[in-house]
């Protein structure tokens, strides 16, 4: 294999990317971006490789959720505050009725730029670039916004660091504390049928907490019941941006993407000798690579071990998203290539990506049920393969949005008008979320 450096990906083919009009622009802007301080430290990202070695042998779960796309109108703490309750909310359902550990990886801080069907659209016979997200251009359907800008990039960053910040602070300082498990219920949850079932679990963990105080064991003795750990994590599609963020550690001497601590390649850029996977084969980040219906048994193998070469557990996380009834036609091939070569994968799956439609008055939706269906043949794949589920990933918001089918406050598609705020794919709204976690962790248990 030839020699990586953090621009080698520069001399492959790639897909997905914005055409920039002013070249001498976006190098200075690259440039610029390189001299800013990174948004994690290589530690963590080595501490969440470690967990993720736990995933893959079955020790622990993964939850990976957030938004499909982050937006500099959307940009509120009060945003970040409800995805991070609820991926609190989530884990404490997991792990108290599921029975294991959860690590907590969110779609936050540079989950921005998005691949897109077409290059171009058309509305009314007038074409325009296809919007990518808001680190490349803007959603109107103006050739203002739709033009690259890399002033972006730095806006994006920016706003990462700020996000970066704050789920921080409420994972440390405070808010995550298990005396808090009944905040985290929003108000619109808490009248349905999710809500009352959460409060009943908030009440027994804090019939728990009462036990162990009881006995000596606090949060003051005791930093795990007052803090927890959220990691960030984006697709790695605007290579140029992850490339500025391509350190050295000085610890150790290895490169890490510092924009996040997790990177994924998605299903349309995974091509072997593609600059995607050039990129990711040099970082020492887990990764995770995007498994669509397309994907080959033989070609994941190729892959993986271009990847992970050294077949290092933890280092590797595929993400299954085939759609509800494709399951069963193509994940136990996948499966058992990786099980005959003996290659250490964390499987988590993405109920998301394989089950959106368009609604007959014109939204992009995805019905729970497919969401729900397509979950629980991962989870019954696995255990006929004798293989371990090791995860989900979500596409979610903590506010009470109508951009999913059903649900139990039974969103239908005249709803979904109502509250559609999404930048690109529609997200479960917190009481959607909640729900999944649930059905999750009745899987986890029936799994032990
Ligand atoms: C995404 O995760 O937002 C995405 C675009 O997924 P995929 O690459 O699986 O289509
Ligand atoms: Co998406």
């Amino acid at each position: 294999m030839s020699i990586w450096t953090p621009s080698s990906w520069r001399d492959f083919p790639i897909k997905q990317q914005p055409v920039y009009p002013d070249i001498e622009e976006l190098k200075r802007v690259e440039s610029e971006l390189k001299s800013y301080p990174p948004l994690v430290f290589a530690g963590e990202v080595r501490d969440l490789r470690e967990h993720f070695a736990r995933v893959t042998r079955g020790e622990a779960f993964l939850l990976q959720g957030g938004d499909c796309a982050e937006s500099f109108s959307e940009f509120h703490a009060a945003n970040i505050r409800d995805t991070f309750k609820v991926m609190l909310q989530m884990a404490v359902v997991m792990t108290f009725s599921g029975g294991r550990p959860v690590v907590k990886v969110a779609r936050m801080a540079g989950q921005f730029a998005k691949p897109r069907s077409t290059d171009t659209e058309v509305i009314n016979g007038v074409e325009l670039d296809s919007y990518r997200g808001d680190i490349i251009n803007g959603i109107e359907f103006t050739p203002q916004a739709r033009r690259p800008d890399p002033q972006r990039l730095i806006r994006a960053y920016n706003q990462s660091a700020a996000t970066q910040n704050l789920l921080r602070a409420f994972a440390q300082g405070g808010f995550a504390d298990l005396k808090k498990v009944h905040k985290w219920n929003s108000d619109f949850v808490a009248s349905s049928p999710q809500g009352a079932r959460y409060e009943e679990l908030a009440r027994k963990i804090d019939e728990s907490i009462a036990f162990m105080e009881a006995i000596g064991i606090n949060s003051e003795n005791t930093s795990k019941l007052r803090r927890t750990d959220l990691y960030t994590s984006h697709e790695a599609l605007l290579l140029n941006y992850e490339e500025a963020f391509t350190r050295v550690d000085s610890l150790t001497g290895d490169w890490y993407d510092t924009s996040a601590h997790m990177l994924w390649i998605g299903d349309r850029t995974r091509q072997l000798d593609g600059a995607h996977v050039e990129y990711m084969r040099g970082i020492q980040n887990p990764i995770g690579v995007k498994a669509g219906p397309s994907t080959n048994p033989d070609e994941l193998i190729r892959l993986i071990d271009k990847v992970n070469p050294e077949n290092i557990a933890g280092k590797l996380n595929i993400i299954v998203r085939m759609g509800a009834n494709k399951v069963q036609e193509h994940l136990p091939a996948l499966i058992r290539a990786v099980e005959r070569e003996g290659r250490h994968i964390l499987w988590s799956c993405d109920p998301m990506h394989g089950n959106t439609i368009k609604s007959s008055n014109g939204f992009k939706t995805r019905p729970v049920d497919e969401i729900l269906k397509e979950m629980k043949q991962f989870f019954a794949v696995h255990k006929a393969e004798g293989t371990y589920a090791g995860g989900v990933h979500f596409e979610m918001t903590g506010k009470n949005v109508t951009e999913c089918l059903g649900g139990a406050f039974q969103i239908t598609e005249e709803d979904l008008g109502s509250r559609y705020h999404t930048h690109c794919d529609p997200r479960l709204n917190a009481d959607q979320a909640l729900e999944l976690a649930f059905m999750i962790a009745d899987s986890m248990k029936e799994a032990r």
